[in-house]
């Protein structure tokens, strides 16, 4: 979590402080509750600095509109807190005891208490009650002039993980930034270098980045910057135009809307009707090993594990491999069983999620084979696995996974198929799989034009603080989708749960204000999902009904349907979640919650 900027240029000039800031707010997705800057005034010849509670326009408004300031160079950071409550003295840059050396850091450092403690035995007055105030009084207890030397002899004593960007009052004219676990990059603009958490911070000015490794140390200059290693700068894949709003109140709606493209990028060129296969690009280097696998462990966190909750069911069936889902944040600690012939698949929108990458270094701790599904390209997740496949969604900035969450479904149906058909999969299977999954971006389109009748349903019940979601097999990981999508964008209870199951306690909840949302579509448990809803009404409890369309029974039972076009069961999630987005963000709208940045959550969560 945390974002971080850093920005120099040969020619300073008045509009720096204004483009750091800029370029801030691309990153506020991954940390919204405080921010700051410093920097060097070429012209005044000395280190400024500000900060402030909050999201990066309080930080802008306490900018005097008077002063100009020759920023360079300079940089930012915003916050998600770990150590040391939301207040300005924890927001960075954190700085040493002479206000010299100055630090932006995302990342845990999680021996800082003993640091901390020789640090302040050896007399350095600290001021936050950050971890990473501790880098600034390091880095100033080996300065003797040379910035990029005491950052060097400092990280040495540093556990933990870090991006860093960091300025020197008596050393100015560079940024020396350094990564551990934490993503990092340097930006090659015209005559100028940006330091940044991620590409979306750096767009605007060139699509050339270098993605600092774990390990390494920049210094960059106005004229230069050296890497301890020589490095082939890099094409940014996505366009600026992808990081606007297009005209949507908030990105989330915009990315939902994007489904039936996104679904399709998923798909393009992947798909082999006629061998009822598909051809994955960026696993054909371990083709031959995927036919020996005869495990699976898929690891996630969040909306990423309810699609690899969904891809369980769906490897499967389509493969007859043993499939197995864990939360990322388990994984490690629980000594899972492995051997030579098991596969990990790690499932990541950003590529960057701390228990994600923690859980893949595990299994490559123990030679197991490591592969990943991921949507940004150069994430660490992409560079540390075996081999792995894009999502190919496009930027995802709103806190609340939507399209990415589709088209990890999509990939994942596509990597079942792929097993499938190396399998025992028939072909005439494989290629009526392949044909559905054709339609399926016009049908997530037909879902999205007819969606009106859904705010309606938001402004019924906005008013409810509980929600249950129910789904049976395919549909049981979207029930806990849905139910965490209201969550996060409505701070609304809910809870999602195998249809089954709430007789054995959540009916206990039940009543005329608990309502409970119920995926019924047309498939091989949909009599059971019928007894469920039945048993619910018989308790009172309100019941909106995710049914296929067609279904005219089901409103003789439920009191409100949501039709979605029909499709095959293991295709079904990738649409019937769309409808469950759609009401979360109506209800979150009409409850004025922050849609885009959810209190208290991150996009990318990069610490444990
Ligand atoms: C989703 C959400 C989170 C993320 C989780 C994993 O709406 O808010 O639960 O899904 O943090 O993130 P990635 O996919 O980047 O690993």
């Amino acid at each position: 979590m945390c974002g971080i900027v850093g920005y120099i240029s040969k020619n300073a000039n008045p509009e720096s402080l204004h483009l750091g800031i800029e370029a801030l707010k691309r990153l506020e997705y991954r940390g919204y509750d405080s921010a700051g800057f410093a920097f060097w005034d070429e012209r005044k010849r000395e280190i400024v600095s500000q900060k402030a509670v909050g999201k990066i326009t309080s930080l802008e408004q306490k900018i005097d509109p008077r002063n100009s300031f020759f920023a360079n160079p300079l940089i930012l950071h915003t916050r998600w807190a770990t150590h040391g409550g939301v207040t300005e003295k924890n927001a960075h840059p954190h700085c040493d005891c002479k206000r010299n050396i100055w630090v932006v850091h995302n990342g845990i450092i999680e021996n800082f208490k003993i640091l901390k403690a020789r640090l302040e035995k050896e007399g350095h007055k600290f001021t936050s009650e950050t971890d990473t105030e501790v880098i600034a009084h390091l880095i100033e207890k080996f300065f003797d002039g040379d910035l990029e030397e005491a950052v060097r002899k400092s990280l040495g004593y540093l556990e933990g993980t870090y991006g860093l960007a960091i300025i020197c009052r008596d050393d100015p004219r560079k940024i020396v930034a350094a990564r551990l676990s934490s993503p990092l990059l340097i930006g090659l603009g015209k005559d100028q270098y940006l330091v940044a958490s991620d590409p979306s911070a750096v767009i605007a000015h060139t699509r050339k980045v270098v993605y600092l490794e774990d390990g390494e140390i920049a210094s960059i200059s106005p004229e230069k910057f050296v890497i301890y290693k020589e490095k082939k700068p890099e094409d940014i894949e996505w366009s600026q135009e992808q990081y606007e709003k297009a005209g949507y109140a908030h990105f989330m709606l915009k990315e939902i809307m994007e489904q039936p493209e996104t679904l399709e990028d998923a798909m393009r060129g992947r798909l082999i009707i006629e061998e009822g296969t598909a051809r994955l690009g960026g696993l054909q280097s371990v083709e031959k090993k995927l036919r020996q696998v005869d495990k699976i462990y898929l690891v996630a966190c969040g909306t990423a594990r309810h699609a690899a909750l969904v891809g369980e069911y769906m490897i499967e069936e389509c493969a007859g491999i043993v499939t197995k889902t864990d939360a990322a944040s388990e994984f490690r600690y629980r000594k899972p069983i492995l051997d030579r012939n098991s596969v990990v698949l790690a499932i990541s929108q950003s590529g960057e999620t701390a228990d994600t990458l923690a859980a893949l270094r595990e299994a490559k701790a123990r030679g197991i084979l490591t592969l990943g599904i991921t949507n940004v390209v150069g994430s660490s997740q992409a560079r540390e696995t075996d081999a792995g496949v894009y999502t190919r969604a496009g930027p995802e900035i709103a806190v609340a996974s939507t399209k990415a969450f589709t088209s990890q479904l999509a990939v994942l149906a596509l990597f079942a198929l792929f097993l499938g058909r190396q399998r025992q999969l028939p072909l005439t299977t494989g290629e009526s799989i392949a044909k559905e999954l054709q339609r399926i971006p016009a049908l997530a389109r037909r879902i999205l034009e007819n969606s009106a009748h859904i705010r309606e349903l938001a402004k019924k019940y906005q008013g409810f603080e509980n929600f249950l979601y129910l789904g049976r097999k395919y549909n049981y990981p979207i029930a806990r989708e849905g139910a965490h999508k209201i969550k996060e964008t409505a701070y609304v209870h809910a809870e999602g749960c195998r249809g089954g199951e709430p007789k054995h306690c959540e009916l206990a909840l039940i009543s005329e204000n608990f309502p409970s949302i119920c995926l019924a579509p047309n498939d091989s448990v949909y009599d059971k999902m019928i007894s469920n809803i039945e048993e619910i009404k018989a308790r009172k409890g309100p019941v909106i009904a995710i049914a296929t369309e067609g279904n005219q029974d089901i409103k003789n039972l439920a009191d409100d349907v949501i039709y979605v076009p029909e499709t095959i069961e293991i295709l079904a999630p990738i649409l019937n979640i769309i409808p469950l987005q759609l009401f979360a963000y109506h209800v979150a709208v009409l409850r004025g919650c922050e849609i885009d940045f959810p209190r208290n959550l991150a996009k990318s969560v990069t610490v444990e």
